[in-house]
């Protein structure tokens, strides 16, 4: 652990699309854990460099743009300089945060493309691909939306299935719908330059199965691929967005999204070079076998970071490839997914605004997605941070120094003699501040969390134990050993506390009055060193302060506004028992409701849930969702081209985290048997029902 030799390291974190502002989701898969990693290894002294910035192509731009009805640079701009922003004051401590619209990005860009072009490793296909008649261009990646040929997800994008993982070609999408307009896409071909990712298949398995220390879902995804074999990729697109291929023949085409990104890693690590004024000194890191890299990445980008950058890498020569791709599950929010679209999330610039960074980071930290996706909730947060910041951390800091102060005169007191409890209490909080180490060092951020918590607790106890309230009358020397020691253990926090917490952090060390040693010292010295006795220590503050209910309130009823109210499947069973109750009603209260026969397309089941069906009915006017709780009686089999009828003007409800769009009638019994109702004859779609 505490082994002389410096490493040298280059942490990336996946660059964030500027189409949008950064939320808790992002924050707590790619970035905090990242941050806390670099942050330990700088306190260790090692050679580290933090390497991110926007990404700034590719189809979530123009989107964007789109909605926004400004050119895509008017997104790409605001939307960095958001996230760079919001990122600073959550403490997220990057050394370079650049952008891929740079000059140094297209220089580097393209000089990828041209010199892999030159070794014969790209090849131009003509091939069909979607396109939109109405918006007169190619759909690429996001640009359409279908059913997943591999899982059946009716919401796959072009490029990828969120649920299963797959990396899509667009043209292989069921149902692709123009995500602009609508519209059905029609086929049309065009000529792309593909990447032969086959023909480095043999070299990337020798060298990914070699990896014993990547985690299981990393190396699950990539053996998938392996066994399906890899195809060529298309790494040029038709669109007007993005790096021009360089390439006479190439004239409108761009590359490729995920072609240029990665690269941004090694551009934003040249610019910071250049702004420190060493504009080579990113050859150290990028060319030097001796360098360790690491991507912290969500999960969805496994693919690009372990296949698909390695590969360009490859192909180029002369760069290291990735040490371990540090993949994090999802984070969920308030057990839903978050949804950019539905405006379901907490914006990490919102929260800012409202909250501290350190209570943020400390409970993201501990719910931190690393081997299976996690929940954020409000009611959780304020609970960390009361019970566990406030009442736990900050109360041991707290009365420890107030003690000091009031007693010792504001130093540290000489101890004499210390006993068996002093003694092993320090020592305990070596072991976990080893242990976080130990963690840390494993990307294991929740462990290392936890182990510096524990810290406080035993501390906790280990100060009421002494009672030094009352040895301070009875026994001055004792009590002095006890604020000595309990005053050793604060540095420690101190130390424990720098990776996680970086604002309090500043502000323990002030009040201890360690800045110039916590500057300049490593995390061994420090770990190992005490603080003298006769120290003096600087007026005592609250690190931690409690959250109100009232507070937590007002944040869920925010989420609530912000997305369509949470129904359960379970309603039509409070209806069942209030059926003999219904007050009479008018005939226009009937014509109220839009009853009409609508086909059903298609049935996929609600993952996780067992009752819950998503239904795709045709109206008549138009494709909906309904969510269904028929899974206990009708199989998809059962139900595709039965003609239903469905209420059409119900206000859309979320179930489940899945929106519904309507309901479905049919006859329950008491004994939960359910009949769908339909129409005596065969009804078009969309007919009324009167
Ligand atoms: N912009 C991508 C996303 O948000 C991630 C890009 S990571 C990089 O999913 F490797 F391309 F930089
Ligand atoms: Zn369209």
């Amino acid at each position: 652990m505490s082994s002389n030799k410096k490493e040298k390291i280059l942490v990336t974190s996946a660059l964030p699309y500027a189409n949008g502002p950064i939320h808790l989701g992002h924050l707590a898969g790619a970035y905090l854990p990242a941050d806390i990693f670099v942050r330990y290894h700088r306190l260790k002294k090692n050679d580290i460099i933090y390497i991110c910035g926007s990404d700034e192509h590719g189809v979530p731009i123009t989107l964007r743009a789109e909605q926004e009805g400004i050119k895509p640079q008017e997104v790409a701009d605001k939307y960095h300089d958001m996230n760079k922003l919001s990122f600073e004051k959550a403490g997220i401590s990057f050394d370079n945060f650049s952008k891929t619209t740079l000059s140094i990005h297209y220089e580097t860009s393209t000089e990828f493309f041209r010199d892999i072009y030159e070794k014969d490793l790209l090849i131009k296909k003509g091939e069909t691909q979607l396109y939109c008649e109405k918006d007169k261009m190619f759909l690429a990646d996001r640009f359409v939306e279908g059913v997943c040929p591999k899982c059946g997800n009716l919401g796959a994008r072009g490029d990828q299935c969120e649920k299963c993982g797959k990396w899509l070609d667009p043209t292989t999408l069921k149902e692709p719908k123009c995500k602009l307009c609508g519209s059905t896409p029609v086929q049309r071909s065009t000529e792309h330059w593909y990447i032969q990712l086959g023909r480095f298949q043999k070299q990337l398995e020798e060298w990914i199965l070699n990896k014993k220390d990547w985690k299981d879902n990393v190396l699950n995804f990539c053996k998938g691929w392996f066994d399906q074999g890899l195809e060529d990729r298309a790494v040029t697109r038709d669109l007007d967005w993005g790096i021009p291929v360089p390439l006479e023949e190439a004239e409108g085409k761009v590359l490729y999204v995920w072609f240029d990104a990665p690269i941004g890693y090694i551009s934003s690590t040249k610019e910071w070079a250049g702004n420190i004024g060493e504009p080579d000194k990113w050859k150290d890191y990028w060319c030097d076998q001796e360098t360790k890299l690491y991507h912290f990445i969500g999960k969805d980008n496994i693919v690009f970071h372990a296949i698909f950058f390695p590969v360009i890498l490859m192909a180029k020569g002369g760069y290291i490839l990735p040490d371990n791709v540090v993949a994090n599950e999802f984070l969920n929010l308030e057990s839903r997914k978050f949804s950019t679209s539905q405006n379901f999330a907490v914006w990490l610039n919102d929260y800012l605004s409202e909250f501290p960074p350190d209570p943020l980071r400390y409970c993201l930290a501990s719910i931190s997605p690393e081997t299976k996706d996690s929940d954020f909730s409000w009611k959780d947060f304020q609970a960390r941070n009361n019970n566990e910041l406030a009442d736990v951390l900050g109360n041991f800091i707290n009365r420890t120094l107030v003690f000091a102060f009031k007693n010792f005169d504001g130093k540290v007191p000489e101890p004499e003699r210390l006993s068996d409890e002093d003694i092993s209490i320090l020592t305990s909080a070596d072991n976990l501040l080893d242990d976080i180490e130990d963690n840390l060092v494993k990307f294991r951020v929740r462990q290392g969390i936890g182990n510096f918590m524990e810290i406080a607790r035993r501390a906790n106890k280990y100060f009421n134990d002494c009672e030094p309230w009352v040895t301070l009358k009875n026994d001055r020397q004792k009590c002095a050993n006890t604020v000595y020691t309990s005053l050793q253990i604060v540095k420690k926090l101190a130390l424990g506390m720098a990776p996680f917490m970086p604002f309090s952090y500043e502000k323990l060390v002030g009040m201890i009055n360690l800045e110039d040693e916590f500057r300049s010292n490593s995390w061994d010295e420090l770990k190992s060193e005490m603080i003298p006795a006769g120290s003096e220590l600087n007026k005592p503050g609250i690190l931690f302060s409690k959250i109100e209910d009232e507070t937590i309130n007002k944040e869920l009823e925010k989420l609530k506004l912000a997305s369509p109210v949470d129904s359960d499947a379970n309603e039509s069973q409070d209806q069942k028992t209030e059926k003999e109750k219904l007050d009479e009603i008018t005939i226009d209260d009937f014509k109220k409701i839009d009853l009409r026969i609508a086909e059903i397309k298609s049935a996929s089941p609600v993952p996780k849930t067992e009752k819950l069906l998503r239904l795709e009915v045709d109206d008549g006017d138009d494709i909906r969702f309904i969510i269904s709780g028929i899974a206990d009686k009708y199989t998809a089999g059962d139900l595709i081209g039965k003609k239903i009828v469905v209420i059409a003007n119900l206000k859309p409800a979320k179930i489940r985290g899945e929106i519904s769009n309507g309901m479905l009638l049919a006859a329950v019994t008491d004994e939960d048997d359910l009949a769908l109702v339909i129409a005596d004859k065969d009804m078009k779609p969309g007919t009324r029902i009167s």
